[in-house]
């Protein structure tokens, strides 16, 4: 794929030409300045250098306007380079649309496994379609990684231990890298893929036609479970480590109850309170006395033992569902 020299990776999501026209403000910015203090510097050194005739006396030692001036300049300057920066940064790394198709994915040492909303789940490739925000939830099941993707300009740590989210929105049909940019282990220069950017029709099709491209399957990592496969694998697992048996619907004395509690707010034990989002749930079945809900004791077992990130997953894919239900009745 040599398309020759280019100073930039391709712009191939929304938040390419934002980024890009951020980073040409900064580099011209830098050059400016680089030039006009090392221009006044070569300047002043040769029209001052020792023997020249030039005068001397009558130096004055301040000037309130140039004073003013070089404490301005670079104050105005800096909060357009913060503000702006800080909105982009809020835009890539806040939360998506809310229709933006979810895509879950994990590193590990070395490769990336990803899952699609139907279950459909590629290794080091990834199918995303044109046009359409696309959500990534990303964990990892080893060490940090990180997710980098230069063509949308887009890079997110991927950590063990807690979800990290990115978007995008692809622009641009066409096949990207896919980079892990965090050192890893030997093989971490090899942690590469590709990310594919198809029209919205094609990806249909694509999801359909099975979609698994690559050869390597299995790993012990991820299936290919429809959404309402997860679900109910995840309400098997509920019930085989009996989490009904304290987290009853009907009887909330001992524990609180799951229905509803996706996407709600939480009150907790110190006061302060939290959306159960997929990282909350998640810390709450691994690490169950870091986050107490108001009015209970810190009771629970840590399941840490028992599951991996994939049957996390599935728990967690069920205690969705119970919020979906509820919404579904709604009128
Ligand atoms: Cu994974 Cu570097």
């Amino acid at each position: 794929m040599v398309r020759g020299f280019s100073l930039l990776p391709e712009q191939a999501s929304s938040f390419a030409q934002q980024v890009d026209r951020l980073f040409l403000f900064l580099t011209v910015v830098t050059v400016f300045f680089t030039l006009l203090v090392t221009g006044l510097v070569l300047f002043f050194a040769f029209r001052y250098r020792h023997g020249s005739r030039v005068r001397r006396e009558g130096a004055k030692d301040t000037d309130l306007r140039l004073e003013i001036g070089w404490s301005l300049v670079p104050l105005i300057v800096g909060l357009t380079a913060f503000v702006w920066s800080a909105k982009l940064y809020a835009g890539i790394y806040g939360p998506p649309p809310a229709d933006a198709l979810e895509i879950f994915g994990v590193g590990k040492q070395w490769m990336w496994y990803f899952q699609h909303p139907n279950g459909v789940r590629e290794n080091n490739e990834l199918h995303v379609p044109l046009g359409r925000p696309v959500k990534m939830t990303l964990i990892s099941q080893d060490v940090i990684h990180s997710f980098f993707v230069p063509a949308f300009r887009v890079k997110r740590d991927v950590l063990p231990g807690s979800y990290n989210m990115v978007w995008f929105v692809p622009t641009k049909p066409g096949k990207y890298h896919l980079f892990c940019a965090e050192y890893c282990g030997t093989q971490h220069s090899r942690m590469t893929g590709w990310v594919t950017v198809m029209k919205p029709e094609e990806y249909e099709t694509w999801l359909t036609g099975g979609g698994s491209t690559s050869g390597v399957s299995g790993q012990g990592v991820m299936s290919n479970l429809s959404p309402e496969q997860m679900v109910a694998e995840g309400e098997k697992l509920y019930r085989q480590l009996r989490c009904n048996a304290c987290h009853s619907a009907s009887d909330t004395t001992r524990a609180p109850g799951h229905k509803g509690l996706y996407g709600k707010k939480v009150k907790l034990r110190d006061g302060s309170e939290i959306i159960a989002d997929e990282n909350y749930l998640r810390e709450s079945i691994l690490n169950p006395s870091a986050k107490v809900v108001a009015g209970y004791q810190p009771t629970m077992p840590s399941y840490g033992g028992l599951l991996n990130e994939e049957r996390v997953h599935l728990l967690i894919a069920y205690l969705k569902s119970l919020s979906k239900s509820e919404e579904r009745k709604k009128p």
